[in-house]
């Protein structure tokens, strides 16, 4: 006889109560618990999905590793991310905002993965078939051993697992699954994770890597996603402004390689396309005619990647009394922090100015040494001079206005000086900071904010 238990599940941190209550036990979000149905009929029908298979305790030291050697997927930046390829039976999470090319990287890598592979699973959820071969058809050449299957019952996909055991499945998007004994509409919180469940099972059992696609609003409010990360091996972001040609990719967790790895691509015509010289694509063929006020160049390092990232300054008389405050690929907390930085130790008022941030091509940059370069763009707006052509920062500013080091700054010069740079704005506490042989690069170190405005203007 079919049972059904109604659960509660946390749709922050996917906790699982048996009561519905305000507050999460385990989070303390309010209000986030979701009602949910598990029907199961004798026995638990959620163990039958999945081989089950005999556990025991066994001392570590007699667990034997079996090499199993990591597959390329045809793309190098994504394989670079992955740690150098996928391992078998990886479950790989790819997230991000809609639209911003999930499912065309995947299936671009897999259309190359399918000319040395046997059989390549993937499971459309949002597409037809033949939206998918229209697609396909622009990225590469569809090799027969690509299937696709439109279907999204996880029940349905699991069984045609099961009998053909793919050697790849890639499955778009994991929000579009559901399973019938659940009873919670699909996109919600139960559905997301007793699918994913369903997957991992598959993917350990026969050590097969999965992929799931996974929307990621732009506030990160769908739950989603959010309970996968603890579930899976890797979670990749897949990022970048979508009205934007350049796209990131980093891994926010792995398992089986470092996060510190990023992908960088543009998104053309005819696909994605790895960018392999950043700072070359970012700051274009510029020259000494046209720098202009506003504007400074930050030696900025994503992951283990440098790269010259421009970032522009907009300060002017706000028109109405609050004034406003934005920034394009930069923490808005964080220009806030150095606009009071600015104010308590160097004496701008910036109290009355309407403050815009931009960094160019619509990159997100996470790495603090980029603050020093944010500094100055905002000081060269404010005083309406250019920087001097050839000058890049790379420096934390801290609350008392001082500037720290950060890491790798031998390999930010070489970069800089590959680009033709001549300056180079740093912290005085700063190390390595060794030249290249051949670099004319002149060091500046300082240690206060308010020494870079008496040392630039
Ligand atoms: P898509 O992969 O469908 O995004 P997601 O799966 O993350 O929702 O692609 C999003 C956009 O990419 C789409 O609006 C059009 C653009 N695009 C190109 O510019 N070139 C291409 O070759 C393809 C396939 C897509
Ligand atoms: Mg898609």
């Amino acid at each position: 006889m079919a049972k059904a238990k109604t659960h509660y599940v946390c749709t922050a941190c996917g906790h699982e109560a048996v009561q519905w209550v305000g507050q999460c036990p385990s989070c303390k979000t309010w209000n986030t618990l979701e009602a949910f149905v598990v029907r199961s009929s004798g026995g638990s029908q959620r163990q039958m999905i999945g081989a089950a298979h005999q556990v025991q305790v066994r001392p570590l030291a007699e667990v034997e590793v079996v090499e199993r050697g990591r597959t390329a997927t045809g793309d190098d930046e994504l394989d670079r991310v992955l740690g150098g390829g996928v391992v078998p039976g990886a479950v790989v999470l790819l997230g991000g905002e809609p639209g911003i090319g999930k499912s065309t990287l995947m299936l671009q890598s897999v259309l190359s993965m399918a000319q040395r592979s046997r059989r390549i699973l993937y499971v459309a959820g949002e597409e037809s078939p033949e939206q998918v071969r229209m697609r396909a058809e622009r990225l590469g050449v569809v090799s027969p051993s690509l299937f696709v299957y439109a279907e999204t019952d996880a029940q349905a996909v699991i069984r045609e697992l099961e009998s053909n055991k793919p050697s790849v499945v890639i499955v778009d998007s994991i929000q579009t699954m559901h399973l019938p004994e659940v009873e919670s509409a699909p996109g919600s919180v139960a559905q997301i994770r007793e699918c994913a469940s369903a997957f991992t099972r598959f993917a350990k059992n026969h050590h097969v890597p999965v992929f799931f696609i996974g929307h990621i609003t732009k506030e990160g409010s769908l739950a989603g996603p959010k309970v996968l990360e603890h579930m899976v091996d890797v979670v990749l972001q897949f990022e970048g402004e979508r009205h934007h040609a350049y796209r990131m990719l980093r891994a926010a967790k792995n398992r089986f390689g470092t996060t510190a790895e990023l992908g960088l691509y543009e998104m053309q015509g005819s696909g994605l396309k790895a960018v392999d010289q950043p700072s070359d694509a970012l700051l274009g063929q510029r020259t000494d005619g046209d720098v202009l006020s506003g504007t400074a160049i930050c030696a900025a390092l994503e992951g283990v990647r440098p790269m010259l990232v421009e970032v522009q300054a907009l300060v002017s008389t706000a028109v109405y009394g609050t004034p406003q405050r934005s920034g394009t690929g930069f923490d808005l907390r964080r220009l806030n922090m150095l606009l009071a930085v600015l104010e308590k130790r160097c004496g701008f008022k910036l109290g009355t100015k309407d403050v815009f941030l931009n960094l160019a091509g619509g990159l997100r940059i996470q790495d603090p040494a980029i603050d020093l370069a944010v500094v100055a763009s905002i000081l060269s707006s404010v005083l309406d001079v250019s920087l001097p052509w050839g000058t890049i920062f790379a420096g934390e500013v801290g609350l008392t206005g001082e500037i720290r080091p950060v890491p790798r700054m031998a390999q930010r010069i070489a970069e800089a000086s590959r680009l033709g740079m001549k300056r180079m704005f740093c912290s005085t506490h700063a190390r390595n900071l060794e030249l290249p042989k051949d670099s004319a690069m002149e060091i500046i170190a300082i240690g206060q904010v308010s020494d870079l405005h008496g040392r630039l203007f």
